[in-house]
Formats: C-alpha cells, structure tokens, sequence
C-alpha cells in the first residue's frame, strides 16, 4: 500500500521539491499551505489549508488530513519563516511571533497528529530544523532560538515515542537557494551603536545567500529519512556542516574565531 505523507509547508522551496520528490517516487503527498486554493491546480499533489499561527486551522487539521485519506504515515514538518535582524533591535513582539509560528506551531501540529500515531502503532516525524538549531550566528537570535528549541523538544519526544513505534527525526539544512529571505521578517528600528555590525552583517549576509546550495539535495536527504525503516534523530545536509558540528563540540573557541573573522573581512 502506499504511504500517506503530510507536507507542511509545501507551497515553496524546501516542502514544495520534497513533496514532489515523495509524489514522483509513488508516495501519497498532501501538502499545505496558508492559501492552498493558489496552488491547488498546478501541482501534482494534494493541498489542504494550514495556518501555523492559528489555533483553530491547526485543531480541525485532522478533520482535512483524514477526508483525503484513511491513515498517516509520515509528518514532516517543514512550514516556517526567518526573522533576521540583530537582536537588540529586533522587537520582542516579532521575536515571540518567531517562536509561535516555528516551535509552537510546529509542536501543535505534532501534537494534533500523535494520537492518530498512537493508536495505529507506528508513524514516523521528521521536522525541518536547521544548522542554525545546533550553531548561532549573528543577525538571526531568534530564529536560533526557535530552531535550538525544536531540537531540544524532538530529542526528548523521540525517547517518549520509542514503545509506540514513532520515530522522530530532525532534518538541518545549512543555507538552501530557497524563498526563506524573501519571505522574511525583520525590523526597520535602528540602534546607532550597531551600525558598523549591521554593514558587515549585510555583506556578510550577501555573500551567504550567493553561496546558498541548490536546495533538491535536501530533498533527497529527506526522502532518505523516509525510506530508512529507524532513522537516526540528527541528519545534517550542506556543505561544511559537518565541519561546524565537530567544532561546535570539540573546538567552540575556533568556531566563534572562524565566525567574527568571517564577519569582519566582510
Ligand atoms: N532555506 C534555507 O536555507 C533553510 C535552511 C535551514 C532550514 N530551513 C527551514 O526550512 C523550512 C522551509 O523553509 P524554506 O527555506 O523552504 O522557505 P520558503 O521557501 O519561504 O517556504 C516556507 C514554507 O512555509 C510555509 N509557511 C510559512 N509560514 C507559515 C505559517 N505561519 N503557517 C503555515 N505555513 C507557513 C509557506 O507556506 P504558505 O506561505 O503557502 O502558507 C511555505 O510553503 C523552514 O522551517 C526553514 O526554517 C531553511
């Protein structure tokens, strides 16, 4: 039979090529988007409604998942947005929005979707962390935040889910030619004190995004968590990560040196 997977965030970059990549390798995909009705007729895979930032799209989620199909597989949960800026001057009200789209809106569908799991014995959850979960850099605190925090709620999910047969896995992606800085929010408050930083940052910023991979890699390392019958919790995909992971653990004081030196030749 095939399985039935739910997409979050399917509209554009990394959900929309991973549910393409899932529907042409036979799988069921039903994506979804704030606007599903804009999407609908042009892709290859089913969309539903989901607003992450809604109470009420997230509880009647079930409701839409299940009038398209009889069981769920496969959760991945890849809908989120960036709030880049430097932290002082970013206003807390965009901070904490920050956090209610990407951790809580994250963990609620989790939530809306575990009992399901529960009950059918098996399921498995991969969600769309990022490198900046595990490593900070400046300009983006927030967003660090949000990303460290899902980190730390699915490493102690997956212990909790072991005896049920649901597996919880994170996918982090370094930087991706993706709609993420388009779609961004950040503040238009300027303290004076950070205008040097905010010039380097800039061009710092620049040269991230020109060298931003191809995004299908990430795609693949997905459809590989899927395929995997227990996947590990932590898969990392992009140039470097590696790299920083080893010296996030073992040689901290390099990686922040390697960090501001970047910064400051920007
Ligand atoms: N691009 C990168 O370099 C990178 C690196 C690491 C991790 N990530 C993560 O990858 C995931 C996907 O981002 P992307 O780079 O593919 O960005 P993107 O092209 O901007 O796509 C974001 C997707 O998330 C959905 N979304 C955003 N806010 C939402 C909300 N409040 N409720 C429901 N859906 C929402 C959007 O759907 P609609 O607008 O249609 O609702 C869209 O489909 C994010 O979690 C991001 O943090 C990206």
């Amino acid at each position: 039979m095939k399985k039935n997977i739910l997409v979050t965030g399917a509209s554009s970059g990394f959900g929309l090529l991973v549910a393409n990549e899932l529907h042409s390798k036979g799988y069921n995909v039903i994506g979804t988007s704030r606007n599903p009705e804009k999407y609908a007729s042009m892709l290859p895979f089913k969309m539903i409604a989901l607003d992450l930032d809604s109470e009420q799209s997230i509880n009647t989620l079930p409701e839409r998942i299940f009038k398209e199909i009889p069981q769920l597989d496969i959760l991945i949960n890849n809908a989120g947005f960036l709030v880049s800026g430097i932290a002082e001057e970013t206003p807390i009200e965009l901070g904490r929005q920050q956090l209610e789209t990407n951790f809580w809106g994250t963990i609620k569908v989790t939530n809306a979707v575990l009992p399901y799991f529960r009950k059918q014995k098996f399921g498995k959850i991969i969600t769309v962390g990022s490198i900046v979960g595990l490593v900070s850099f400046p300009n983006a605190a927030y967003y660090a935040a949000s990303k460290h925090a899902l980190e730390g709620y699915f490493k102690s999910l997956r212990y909790e889910l072991d005896e049920f047969n649901i597996s919880v896995s994170m996918i982090e992606p370094s930087a991706f030619k993706t709609n993420i800085v388009d779609n961004s929010s950040s503040t238009l408050k300027k303290i004076e004190d950070y205008n040097t930083l905010r010039k380097k940052i800039e061009k710092f910023t620049v040269n991230l995004v020109e060298q931003a991979e191809d995004p299908a890699i990430v795609a693949e390392k997905v459809l590989k968590v899927v395929q995997v019958d227990k996947p590990k919790f932590r898969n990392i995909v992009g140039k470097g990560t590696t790299a920083l992971i080893n010296l996030q653990h073992f040689a901290y004081g390099i990686l922040e040196k390697g960090v501001l030196k970047k910064l400051n030749k920007a």
